[in-house]
C-alpha cells in the first residue's frame, strides 16, 4: 500500500527551477533514500511533503499522503498531521531544540500537542517511554536535564524521541547524521534502522552520503540538480548504477568498489558531468529492470 505518492512535484524559486517534476512512491513501512549533493533539492522535497516551504516558493503536481492530497489540504489539518502522522528530524541536534528548556519538557510538548486530553501523568510515561525507545540512558533523571548537558549524539537521539513520540508512520530525516562523527553517526543509524522494525516506520532518509543511505534504506533515489536521475533497490545501485552520476558517488564508496562484479565506468571531469545533466531534463526515466528506473538514453 502506498503511503506516500509524490507525482510530477515541481517547486520554483523565481528563476530557480530547484525540482523538476519529481515522483516518488513510498510504501507503509518501507524505506526510501533521497541521495544527490548540495543543491539537487532534497531539502525542498522534504519541506514540501511538510508543507513547510516558505511563501517564495511555487509548488506545483501532487502529493498524496495515505490518500489524502497534502497540497489541497488546510493549515489546520496539515497540522493535525505534522508531528503526529509524519515527523522530521533535521541536521543539527542544537539549533532544533530550545536551550532554555528540559529536554523532557520538550519532548512532553511533542505529545500535548496532537494529545490534549492526557493527564499530566500520562504525558510523563509517554515520555519516558520515548526517551527509552530512544535508548537514552537515565530517563527518569535526565529528563529535567537541558540540552548543552547532552552529548551531539544524545541530542540527535531526543529531537528522534519528540519524533517518535506519537508513533508517526512516516519519518522524513534529513541529514541527520551528518553534524556527528562516524561513531556515533553509526549507533543513530543503528536506532533507525530499530525503530523502524519496532514500529513499522516509513522513512524518507536523506543525505548526500550514498553510503550512509545505504545502511538503512530499502530503495534508492538519485537526485541532481532537481531531477531524478536513478531508482532502484538498494542492491541494484551498488551492484548495477546505471546512471554515470550514480557511479560517480559510487566512485567516493571505495569498500563498495570490491563488490561490484563489473568495472566502474570511466566518470570524466564535471564538466563531463554538467553537459549530461543539461540535456538530462529532456530524457524520459525508463524501467531497465524492474523496479530499476535510470534517466539516460544510453
Ligand atoms: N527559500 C529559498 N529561496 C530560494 N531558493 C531556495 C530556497 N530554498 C532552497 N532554494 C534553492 O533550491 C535548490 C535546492 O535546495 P535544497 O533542496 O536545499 O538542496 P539540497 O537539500 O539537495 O542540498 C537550491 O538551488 C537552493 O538554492
Ligand atoms: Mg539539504
Amino acid at each position: 500500500m502506498t503511503l506516500l505518492g509524490i507525482d510530477n512535484l515541481n517547486i520554483r524559486f523565481g528563476a530557480t527551477q530547484a525540482v523538476r517534476g519529481l515522483s516518488l512512491e513510498i510504501a507503509a513501512g518501507e524505506s526510501l533514500g533521497l541521495v544527490g549533493e548540495s543543491g539537487s533539492g532534497k531539502s525542498v522535497t522534504a519541506l514540501a511533503i511538510l508543507r513547510l516551504l516558505d511563501a517564495a516558493a511555487a509548488v506545483e503536481g501532487s502529493i498524496e499522503f495515505d490518500g489524502r492530497d497534502l497540497l489541497a489540504l488546510g493549515p489546520e489539518a496539515m497540522r493535525q498531521l505534522r508531528g503526529r502522522e509524519m515527523a522530521m528530524i533535521f541536521q543539527e541536534p542544537m539549533t532544533a531544540l530550545n536551550p532554555v528548556m528540559p529536554v523532557g519538557e520538550q519532548i512532553a510538548e511533542a505529545v500535548r500537542v496532537h494529545r490534549r486530553g492526557l493527564k499530566r501523568s500520562e504525558v510523563r510515561d509517554k515520555v519516558l517511554e520515548a526517551m527509552h525507545a530512544v535508548a537514552l540512558p537515565d530517563a527518569a533523571e535526565r529528563y529535567g536535564d537541558y540540552p548543552h548537558q547532552f552529548s551531539g549524539g544524545q541530542r540527535q537521539r531526543i529531537l528522534i524521541a519528540m519524533a517518535v513520540a506519537n508513533r508517526p508512520r512516516l519519518l522524513i530525516a534529513d541529514e541527520p547524521t551528518t553534524a556527528l562523527d562516524v561513531t556515533v553517526q553509526a549507533q543513530i543509524l543503528e536506532l533507525l534502522a530499530d525503530l523502524r522494525q519496532r514500529f513499522g516506520l516509513a522513512m524518507l532518509f536523506i543525505s548526500h552520503d550514498l553510503a550512509v543511505v545505504s545502511q538503512v534504506v530499502d530503495r534508492v533515489a538519485v537526485m541532481r540538480h532537481g531531477l531524478l536521475l536513478e531508482q532502484a533497490p538498494r542492491a541494484a545501485i551498488f551492484r548495477e548504477p546505471l546512471h554515470p552520476y550514480t557511479r560517480s558517488l559510487l566512485g567516493a564508496v571505495p569498500t563498495m568498489r570490491t563488490d561490484l562484479d563489473r568495472p566502474l565506468a570511466m566518470v570524466g571531469s564535471e564538466n563531463a558531468i554538467a553537459q549530461i545533466s543539461s540535456d538530462e531534463a529532456t530524457v524520459p526515466l525508463r524501467e531497465a529492470a524492474p523496479g530499476h528506473w535510470v534517466r539516460t538514453s544510453l
